[in-house]
This record gives C-alpha cells, sequence and structure tokens, in this order.
C-alpha cells in the first residue's frame, strides 16, 4: 500500500501535498517524494524515511513553487526502500511524472521490450515501467496522454491507482485506478487527487471517487472527464458530498485502525495471492520459493520461529504443512528458541515470520540457525525490514501497513503465504493429485468473498460483546486447526481488553480449566462442521453441564450445536485447513468491541508495542 496526492490549480502546491502525505502515512510510511512543476521545469525530492525526511530535504534542496505538483508516501513492495525507488517516477524523455499505488504484475516483461527499444532505467520499481510504458505508447501512437494511459494501462495485469502529468502540458493530469482507492477532490478552479479524501476535506467537500477500470482527465477550467479504460465508454462522475472530519477520514471512515484493519483482510488476503496463485492454470509461482525449492524438498523438518500473533500464525501452518505436504514441523517461541541451543543441521529449513521484520528475538534466531547451517526464509510485511534482509530467501505477505498494535490482517495475510507454500510442496512432493491441488486452489481464491460474509456477523457479535464486556476471564477453546485461533482469540482479548483470557486445546480442558467454569465463566467454542466436529460438541455438553456460557462459532447452517450453545456466530463453510482464516474473524470482532466497550485504547493498549526491538 502507498498513498498518493496531487494537485491543479491556483495555490501552491506544495504545502498541500506534504500536509496530505502526512495525513496518509498510515498507508505506508518507508519513503517518500514529490514532484513540482514551477511554469517551467519539473523539481523533484525523493528519500528513503518519513515525509518528514522529505519536508526537510525538499526545503533545502528544490525550488517549491508551483501550483500544478504531485506526491507519494511509500510502501514498498517492488525494489527496496531507498531514494531511487521512491515516487515520483519520470520517464526516459523526462516530460512525464507518475505516481502509484499498487503491483504491475507483468512488468518484467514489458521491462524487457522497452529495454530492447533502447529505454533505461533508474529504479527496481514497477511503476517506472509503465511511465515508460506510456511514454512508448504516446510517441508510438501520437496520442495525447489521456490516450496513452489508457491504451497503456491495457496491457498491464495488476492493480493500480495512478496520477500521471506531462509537463509540456501543465494545465491537466491524468488519473486510472484499479484494485487501489482514488478520490478526486473538486474546488473553485482547482482539483485534489488523493488515495482517501484526507489530504483535501479542508479545501473542498466535493468529491469523486473512481470505480475500478476508471480514469479521468483532470482539467483546470473543465469538468472530469470520466472514462472506462476498457472500452473508452464514457463515465459520468459521481460528485459526493463529504460530511466528514479529518479524524474520521484518515481511518477510512472508522472509529479505529483496528477494525480497520479487521475489514482490509478480505482485500489484504487478496493482495497476498495475487499474482502467485493462478488457480486457472493450476499453478503457485512464488520467486523464493522456485529458486529454493530443493531446500524444501530435502528439508528434514521445517522450524518455524516467530512471537505473538505471529507465532500462532506459525501453528496454524504445523498444522497445514504436517497435513498437505507431509513434512515434520516444529514451531518454537523464537525468544526460547534463541537461548535453549537447538539441535539445527544443514538438512534444516527455519521459517521465520514476523509481521514488522524487526522482532528482536526473532532476528537473533534467524542468526543462530544461519550460523548452524539451516536454510532460512522469510515470512514479513514489512518490506526491506531487517528479518527480509536477514534471510536467504522469503515471501512478502501484503496486508499494507498494519498500525493497531493488535494484530488481526497481518495474521492472516501470513497464514495465506504459509498456505501457498504448503500447498505447493505438497504437490511437488506427490502428496497432491491434480485434482485435490486444484481443488485447494480454487477454495484459497473463494476466501475473500468468504472473509467478506463471515465480517457480516459483526452486529450480532457486538450483541454479544455487550453482554460478556463485564467478564474477568475468558475461556476459548478449539481443536486442530482452530487451536491456534483459540490461542489467538485469548490473545486478541487479553491485549486490548485487559480481561484474563485463556486459550486451550478442547479436549485438554479436562485436565485443569474446566475447575474454573462456573455460571461466570464464557466460554468461546470454535465448533466448525469439519474438524473433530463431534469431539468437540462432547466438550460442549461438558461445558455445558458445569453451566459454563457457551458461545461457539460454528458453520453456517449448523443445528447441533446451535442448540446447545448460548450464542452461535456462523461462518461460511470451507475446507479444514483453510477454516482459521474464517473461524478468527468473529474472534477479533469480539475483542474489539469488549474493548471499546471497557473504554479502553484499543489501537494503543498499555504496555505494548507494535514492534518488539528489545529482547
Ligand atoms: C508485538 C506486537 C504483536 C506481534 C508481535 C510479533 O508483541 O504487539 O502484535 O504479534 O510483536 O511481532 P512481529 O512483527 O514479529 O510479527
Amino acid at each position: 500500500m502507498c498513498g498518493i496526492v496531487g494537485y491543479i490549480g491556483h495555490r501552491d502546491a506544495y504545502p498541500i501535498i506534504i500536509k496530505g502525505l502526512r495525513r496518509l502515512e498510515y498507508r505506508g510510511y518507508d519513503s517518500a517524494g514529490i514532484a513540482l512543476y514551477d511554469g517551467e521545469d519539473i523539481n523533484l525530492s525523493k528519500t528513503k524515511g518519513k515525509v518528514e525526511d522529505l519536508k526537510k530535504k525538499a526545503d533545502k534542496s528544490i525550488s517549491t513553487s508551483g501550483a500544478l505538483g504531485m506526491g507519494h508516501t511509500r510502501w514498498a513492495t517492488h525494489g527496496v526502500p531507498n531514494d531511487v525507488n521512491s515516487h515520483p517516477h519520470y520517464s526516459n524523455s523526462g516530460n512525464l511524472v507518475i505516481i502509484h499505488n499498487g503491483i504491475i504484475e507483468n512488468y518484467e516483461s514489458i521491462k524487457k521490450e522497452l529495454i530492447k527499444r533502447g529505454y533505461t532505467f533508474q529504479s527496481d520499481t514497477d511503476t517506472e515501467v509503465l511511465v515508460n510504458l506510456i511514454e512508448e505508447v504516446k510517441k508510438q501512437e501520437d496520442v495525447k496522454l489521456g490516450k496513452a494511459v489508457q491504451i497503456a494501462l491495457n496491457e498491464v495485469v495488476g492493480a493500480y491507482a495512478i496520477a500521471v502529468f506531462d509537463k509540456q502540458k501543465p494545465d491537466e493530469i491524468v488519473v486510472a485506478k484499479l484494485g487501489s482507492p482514488l478520490a478526486i477532490g473538486i474546488g473553485e478552479n482547482e482539483y485534489f487527487i488523493a488515495s482517501d479524501a484526507s489530504p483535501f476535506i479542508e479545501y473542498t467537500n466535493n468529491a469523486v471517487y473512481l470505480e475500478d477500470e476508471e480514469m479521468a482527465i483532470v482539467r483546470l477550467g473543465k469538468e472530469i472527464k470520466l472514462r472506462k479504460i476498457k472500452d473508452d465508454a464514457i463515465a459520468y462522475p459521481n460528485i459526493l458530498e463529504l460530511k466528514m472530519n479529518i479524524e474520521q477520514i484518515e481511518k477510512g471512515g472508522y472509529d479505529h485502525f483496528m477494525l480497520k484493519e479487521i475489514y482490509e483482510q478480505p482485500r489484504a488476503i487478496l493482495d497476498t495471492y495475487r499474482g502467485r496463485l493462478r488457480a486457472d492454470q493450476g499453478i503457485i509461482k512464488m520467486a523464493g520459493i522456485d529458486e529454493h525449492l530443493e531446500k524444501f524438498m530435502n528439508a528434514n523438518r521445517i522450524i518455524i520461529v516467530a512471537c505473538g500473533t505471529s507465532w500462532h500464525a506459525g501453528l496454524v501452518a504445523e498444522y497445514i504443512f504436517e497435513d498437505l505436504a507431509r513434512v515434520p514441523v516444529e514451531v518454537e517461541y523464537a525468544s526460547e528458541f534463541r537461548y535453549r541451543n537447538p539441535v539445527i543441521t544443514n538438512k534444516d529449513v527455519l521459517i521465520a515470520i514476523s509481521q514488522s521484520g524487526e522482532t528482536a528475538d526473532t532476528l537473533a534466531a534467524i542468526k543462530l540457525a544461519k550460523e548452524k547451517g539451516a536454510f532460512v526464509f522469510g515470512v514479513c510485511n514489512v518490506v526491506g525490514s531487517s528479518i527480509a534482509r536477514e534471510t536467504d530467501a522469503g515471501a512478502y505477505t501484503h496486508a499494507g501497513p498494519e498500525i493497531g498494535v493488535a494484530s488481526t490482517k497481518a495474521f492472516t495475510t501470513q497464514i495465506t503465504v504459509l498456505t501457498l507454500i504448503a500447498l505447493k510442496l505438497a504437490k511437488e512432493k506427490g502428496e497432491f493429485s491434480e485434482s485435490k491441488f486444484h481443488e485447494f486452489l480454487t477454495e484459497l481464491e473463494t476466501i475473500p468473498a468468504k472473509v467478506e460474509k463471515a465480517l457480516e456477523s459483526n452486529p450480532l457479535v457486538e450483541i454479544i460483546s455487550d453482554v460478556y464486556k463485564d467478564a474477568t476471564n475468558c475461556l476459548y477453546l478449539g481443536r486442530g486447526y482452530n487451536f491456534p485461533v483459540a490461542l489467538e482469540g485469548a490473545l486478541k482479548l487479553k491485549e486490548i481488553s485487559y480481561i484474563h483470557a485463556e486459550g486451550y486445546p478442547a479436549a485438554e480442558m479436562k485436565h485443569g480449566p474446566i475447575a474454573l467454569i462456573d455460571d461466570q465463566m464464557p466460554v468461546f467454542v470454535i465448533a466448525t462442521k469439519k474438524g473433530h466436529y463431534e469431539k468437540v460438541v462432547s466438550n460442549i455438553q461438558e461445558i455445558k453441564s458445569r453451566k459454563g456460557k457457551i458461545i461457539a462459532i460454528v458453520t453456517e447452517g449448523d443445528e447441533q450445536v446451535t442448540e446447545l450453545a448460548d450464542h452461535v456466530i456462523e461462518v461460511p463453510e470451507t475446507l479444514e485447513s483453510l477454516s482459521p482464516l474464517l473461524t478468527t474473524i468473529p474472534l477479533q470482532l469480539l475483542s474489539y468491541h469488549i474493548a471499546v466497550m471497557r473504554g479502553c485504547n484499543v489501537d494503543q493498549p498499555r504496555n505494548l508495542a507494535k514492534s518488539v526491538t528489545v529482547e
């Protein structure tokens, strides 16, 4: 994810863009850049780091005058965060400038073709390829910028929100959208362009949100012209009157980042498998695995190290790897692993999971495993982070920046990446028939829509939260694939609402926690149809006969548990191994609502930090 801002009008563009970028920093903050047209030329400044660093650099190094410009705050996907890879990017002639939020999946083949035609590239980004493709089309077809953008976009595969201008025609900005958000603010003889409305809300309440596959020519003195990218059909702008304040808009209209991030999961999961999972072709393509397949195929075992929520994703992965790919797996807390003199050989593959890529214990565990000769693979969310750099290979989750301290979309996207790896290994090892492999791939493709459906439980979860918000202890139970979900559900509740909660394997309850059950004790049970259903039903009976309150997460249409439980929350049916991606959703919502009802600081709970860089 990245944030984009553009301005064309009669005011100084520089302060508007800088302020706008600050407001969009939640979308990414590893590097930033700005391009301003001063009436004669383009002045460009870019830097690794935050918008504050950009401002310091630009104040000193460029003329910041001009009423046309655009800026970008980056969350790196292609190319490490550095000055060169930061946006905006120039075309080879220096006439066109672009900012882009998204991923151009087929950029490599386009780049090769452009290189053959004499183009050179400064950065490793997919975006620089796109601006040069636009330039090449403009030249070859002898068309205006808008048309060139349209033709070029019909050649690319991927997701984008882009803004482009041509210094030879400085009265217009061309914008387009597919997958990533893009809003146009309409002022008095001025236009604003941004990833959301927060950069322009104090200047205008009138905005147009582009739909997917739409583009617009934003020209001074003219009304906005909208077109469909595919067939050039005219689209009519739906001008909305915004009623939000700035605070709300930065959180996309949600009260808290955590809730926003919970709701981003369908998109985050899709972004994570986009370009990797090709169900129609029956393949999974992951460079980090493809290039080191032998290491995985010959591994004696996989050791997973992580902390916190990432450790829970590792536990889910243990079930998936062993069940599907038949590889032995051990999951370790990084902090324990690094200090217990573990036996590691060069036949081991170590997978380190980390949202931030900066967790000190996980980093230390990686170093130890490398010293002992293991092959180390990273699953990180933050591009260019220490863990991403330290590992031999890896695969990023594409969750986008996670700001709420309680991890939500990082968890489900980590599981998505790990599932892709396990499926790939299962196929390569001959554990899966073509048809079984295909069944998994197609089901995985339905998950974003099913997560969307699971999110529809929100109003019911809110009602249930109100019933249990004053509990002092809670128990979370699950079996098999859903045992780690029980652990994660309990962690979510305790970290943001400060209620004591424990997660347990449902059957293990009899060996201790059952002593705690009385009519005051809420017990959250994951009881989906596939996966030891009958056994979980017996566990529910055991709780019921001790008067515990049962809140069950069940498969749509469930009857048996529904009869027994005090409350049920339904999630769509899926394969057992994919069920954690759905069952975790109501538990995230539950902890969120309880924390809000108890007046807790949801996004910044006491004593916690988003990234723990000390051991
Ligand atoms: C902190 C965060 C957790 C996170 C854990 C591991 O405790 O508050 O949300 O799960 O660190 O962080 P990592 O960035 O390595 O996933």
